[in-house]
C-alpha cells in the first residue's frame, strides 16, 4: 500500500512556522495583508476564496477580499489593480481565476505588481521560473514540490511525467521538477498513447480535470503520485486518480480531498509572508 502524501498535516506544521513569521513582522510595526479579488460568482471560485479568508485569519494576516460584479469592466478591475499596488498595507494581491469571459485574463495579470503578484501569475514571475531566477512561484506547483519533498520522493534524475499543460499548474510543476534534475514529459489532451507515458512516470502529476482518470493499469508500481484533481461527482469531490485502486500499487500517492489544495493555500499564505518579509527585512 502507497505511503499517503498528507498535505493537510504537512500544511498544518508549515502554518505553525508561518504564524511565527507573522507574529515577528507584526513585532516590527508590519501587519502583513492580502487582498483577494473575485469577479462574478463562479461557485468553486467562493469556496476557494472563502478558504483563503479562513487561512489569513488562521496566521493573523489581514485579509481582505473584494467582490466585484461578473459584468466588472477590464478597466474598472485594472484600475482597482492598480490602486492596491500603491497600498502599503496591500502585501499580496490575488485575482481569482477563471475570470469572466469578456475580460483578458492575461492582461489583467500583468498589471499586479510583481512583487505583490502572490500567485505567482505575472509575466516576470513566470518567465523567472522558466529562466532559473528566483522569483514567486505559484502556488499548487509549489505545494506540490514541498509535498513530494517532505515524503522523501528522489527527485533527481527520475522520470516525472506532468498531464496538463495548463499555466497555473502543468507548465510551472514541469519546469519545478526539471530543475530538480527530473527528466519530464509535458503531456496533455492530444497526448498519443498517454498510458505508455504515465507508466514509465517515477512521480505521476495528474492536473486533468477528468474525475477517476489515472486508474491503476496506468501507474508504475512504487510511483508517486500527485492528484491535483478537484471534481465534484455526486456531491462528493474526487481526485484526478481513481485512488482506492491506484494505492494498491504507488509507492506514495496524495489524497482528495487534504492532499495537493491543502499546500496550495499554505503556499499562498507563504508567498504572501515572503512578499511582506521582503518589505521589511
Ligand atoms: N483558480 C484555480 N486555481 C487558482 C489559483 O491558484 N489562483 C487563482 N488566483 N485562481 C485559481
Amino acid at each position: 500500500m502507497a505511503k499517503i502524501m498528507d498535505g493537510k498535516a504537512l500544511a498544518a506544521e508549515q502554518m505553525i512556522q508561518l504564524k511565527t513569521r507573522v507574529d515577528a513582522l507584526r513585532d516590527k510595526g508590519k501587519t502583513v495583508g492580502l487582498t483577494v479579488i473575485l469577479v462574478g460568482d463562479n461557485p468553486a471560485s467562493q469556496v476557494y476564496v472563502r478558504n483563503k479568508g479562513k487561512a489569513c485569519q488562521e496566521l493573523g494576516i489581514l485579509g481582505d477580499t473584494i467582490v466585484l460584479p461578473a459584468e466588472t469592466s477590464q478597466e474598472d478591475l485594472i484600475a482597482l489593480i492598480e490602486k492596491l499596488n500603491r497600498e502599503k498595507a496591500v502585501d499580496g494581491i490575488l485575482v481569482q481565476l477563471p475570470l469572466p469571459r469578456h475580460l483578458n485574463e492575461s492582461e489583467v495579470l500583468r498589471h499586479i505588481a510583481p512583487d505583490k503578484d502572490v500567485d505567482g501569475f505575472h509575466i516576470e514571475n513566470a518567465g523567472k521560473l522558466f529562466t532559473g531566477q528566483p522569483g514567486v512561484v505559484a502556488c499548487t506547483p509549489k505545494g506540490i514540490l514541498h509535498m513530494l519533498k517532505a515524503s522523501g520522493v528522489p527527485l533527481s534524475g527520475k522520470e516525472a511525467v506532468v498531464i496538463g499543460r495548463s499555466n497555473i499548474v502543468g507548465k510551472p510543476i514541469a519546469m519545478l521538477l526539471l530543475n530538480e534534475n527530473c527528466t519530464v514529459p509535458l503531456c496533455h489532451s492530444r497526448t498519443q498513447d498517454l498510458a505508455a507515458h504515465t507508466r514509465r512516470a517515477d512521480i505521476l502529476v495528474a492536473a486533468v480535470g477528468k474525475p477517476r482518470f489515472i486508474t491503476a493499469d496506468m501507474v508504475k508500481p512504487g510511483a508517486a503520485v500527485v492528484d491535483v484533481g478537484i471534481n465534484r461527482v455526486d456531491g462528493k469531490v474526487v481526485g484526478d486518480v481513481d485512488f482506492e485502486q491506484v494505492e494498491k500499487v504507488a509507492g506514495y500517492i496524495s489524497p482528495v480531498p487534504g492532499g495537493v489544495g491543502k499546500m496550495t493555500i499554505c503556499m499562498l499564505m507563504e508567498n504572501t509572508v515572503e512578499a511582506a518579509e521582503r518589505k521589511v527585512l
